[in-house]
C-alpha cells in the first residue's frame, strides 16, 4: 500500500515537472578521467519562462589546495572567451546555442589533467525584461571536480547491483522454503489421510464389534 502510494507520488511529480517545461537542473558529474574530455554541467532555469531575458556566463576555478578563485571563461553576446592560460585551447562551450537567453552554461574541458581537480563555479548574470522595468539576477552553481586516472563506478550503481543480487537470492531462498514447506505439507497430508483411513477402518471394525456386543447384550 505505502509503496504503491509512493510510486504514484513519484509519477505525479515527474508528470508535473514535465508539464512545467523541459528545463531541469540536474547536478553536474564530479569525476573526470585524466586525458579525456569532461563536461562541466551548469544549468539555471528561468523561473518565469514567459518573460524574455538575456544572460551572460562567467566561470571561475580554484585549484585543489589553492586559496583563491580565478576567472577562466566568459560567454556573452560576443561569444566565448577563455580567460586563463591554464585553460587555453582546452574549453568548449556546451551550453545553450544561438540564444542570448542562456539557461545551460555547461562547458567542455578537453584533455583533463590532474591540475584541473578543484572547485568550479559558474555565474549567470541574467536580465529579465518586464513591461516597465528590467530585473537583474545572479545565480551561481558549484562543481567539485575530482580527476582520476581511471573511471571508477558510482556508489549508486554498485549499491543497485548489490541490491539486485540480494533480491534474486532472497527470492530463490523464499522459493526453496516455500517448496520445502509445500512438500512437507503434502507428505503429512498424505500420511494423515492414510492414518485417517486406517482409523476409520479400525473404528468401523470396532463399532461393528461393539454393535455385535450390544446385540449380544440386548439378546441376553
Ligand atoms: C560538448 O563539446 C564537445 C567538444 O566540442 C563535444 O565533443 C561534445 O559532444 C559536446 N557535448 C554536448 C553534450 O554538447
Ligand atoms: C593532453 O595533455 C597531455 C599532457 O598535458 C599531452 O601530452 C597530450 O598531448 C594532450 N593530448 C591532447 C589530445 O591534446
Ligand atoms: C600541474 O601543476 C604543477 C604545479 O603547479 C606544474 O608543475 C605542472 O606542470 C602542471 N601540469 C600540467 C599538466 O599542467
Amino acid at each position: 500500500m505505502a509503496v504503491s502510494n509512493l510510486l504514484l507520488l513519484a509519477l505525479l511529480c515527474s508528470m508535473f515537472a514535465y508539464c512545467r517545461g523541459a528545463c531541469a537542473e540536474p547536478d553536474s558529474d564530479t569525476e573526470a578521467v585524466a586525458g579525456k574530455g569532461f563536461k562541466l554541467g551548469c544549468l539555471s532555469c528561468k523561473r518565469r519562462s514567459e518573460v524574455t531575458g538575456t544572460a551572460t556566463v562567467q566561470w571561475y576555478f580554484r585549484g585543489k589546495g589553492e586559496a583563491d578563485f580565478y576567472h577562466i571563461y566568459t560567454y556573452n553576446e560576443e561569444g566565448p572567451t577563455i580567460e586563463s592560460d591554464n585553460f587555453m585551447d582546452r574549453v568548449d562551450w556546451n551550453g545553450s546555442k544561438r540564444s542570448p537567453d542562456i539557461q545551460d552554461a555547461s562547458i567542455y574541458l578537453l584533455n583533463v589533467t590532474f591540475n584541473d581537480s578543484g572547485t568550479y563555479q559558474c555565474f549567470f548574470n541574467r536580465i529579465l525584461f518586464y513591461d516597465n522595468y528590467e530585473y537583474s539576477t545572479t545565480v551561481s552553481k558549484v562543481v567539485h571536480l575530482t580527476v582520476v586516472a581511471k573511471a571508477t563506478r558510482g556508489t549508486a550503481s554498485i549499491v543497485s547491483e548489490v541490491m539486485m543480487y540480494v533480491t534474486i537470492i532472497g527470492l530463490q531462498v523464499w522459493l526453496l522454503i516455500e517448496m520445502i514447506y509445500c512438500y512437507k505439507k503434502i507428505s503429512t497430508a498424505g500420511e494423515e489421510a492414510l492414518r485417517e483411513a486406517a482409523n476409520a477402518e479400525y473404528l468401523a471394525i470396532a463399532s461393528e464389534g461393539k454393535d455385535n456386543c450390544a446385540g449380544v447384550q440386548v439378546g441376553e
